[in-house]
């Protein structure tokens, strides 16, 4: 832990987040995609920033399996570095936000609490919960990283929907179906959802 004696933020000197939303002519927003392993966090976030980019946003894809391999390398999936996963990426999108820039975080996020750290971080009035809701059997089934499977053989633990609970969000700000809708439908309610809270 550092000395917080020494350390001086220069906040106030900075251009403001509204300067830079100005410039970008958009309103910066985190937009939080929850849901397990598998339900199709990356695929829509993907899809969800070309469909942002043609409309003219400025917007970054922050995803679990990207941000483990850098910058929370150190980290592995008890509850303990779940949540300090979560909290430096709560700390990242405020720095985005800053920028002005709308993030498009795609982590399982399995816990209420982990949630509501990234929103206080974050700030509520930025934070957009989206719940990315495929079935345990559909992720299952889709095993597209072939995690499941290496779960129900104990080969990995604290597996997220075999060991350790999923906490679906109880008041998002969209809920996806992705086993009942395209990804194409899924985007355009995405889209609808987030573009009125982007457009300034
Ligand atoms: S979180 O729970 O801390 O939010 P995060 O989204 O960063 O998780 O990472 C989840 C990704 O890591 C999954 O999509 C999966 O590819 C991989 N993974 C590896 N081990 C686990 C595990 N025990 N539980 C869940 N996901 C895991």
């Amino acid at each position: 832990m550092s000395d917080d004696k020494n350390i001086h933020p220069v906040f106030n000197r900075l251009l403001q987040r509204s300067d830079k939303e100005k410039l970008l002519k958009q309103r910066a927003r985190v937009i939080w995609l929850t849901g397990l392993s598998g339900s199709g966090k990356t695929t829509l976030a993907i899809a969800l920033e070309r469909e942002l980019h043609n409309r003219g946003f400025l917007t970054q894809v922050l995803d679990g399996d990207n941000i483990r391999a850098g910058i929370n390398n150190n980290l592995g999936f008890s509850e303990e570095d779940r949540t300090e996963n979560i909290r430096r990426i709560a700390e990242v999108s405020k720095l985005f936000l800053d920028a002005g820039i709308i993030t498009i975080n795609c982590f399982v996020s399995p816990a209420r609490a982990m949630r509501e750290l990234a929103r206080n971080i974050i700030g509520a009035g930025d934070f957009i919960e989206i719940y990315i809701n495929a079935s345990l059997e559909t992720c299952e089934q889709r095993d597209v990283k072939g995690l499941y499977a290496k779960a129900r053989k104990g080969e990995i633990k604290d597996f997220t929907g075999i060991h350790t609970p999923f906490e679906a969000p109880e008041n998002p700000a969209a809920e996806i179906l992705t086993d009942r809708q395209s990804i194409e439908e899924s985007a355009q309610i995405l889209i609808q959802t987030i573009e009125p809270l982007i457009r300034p």
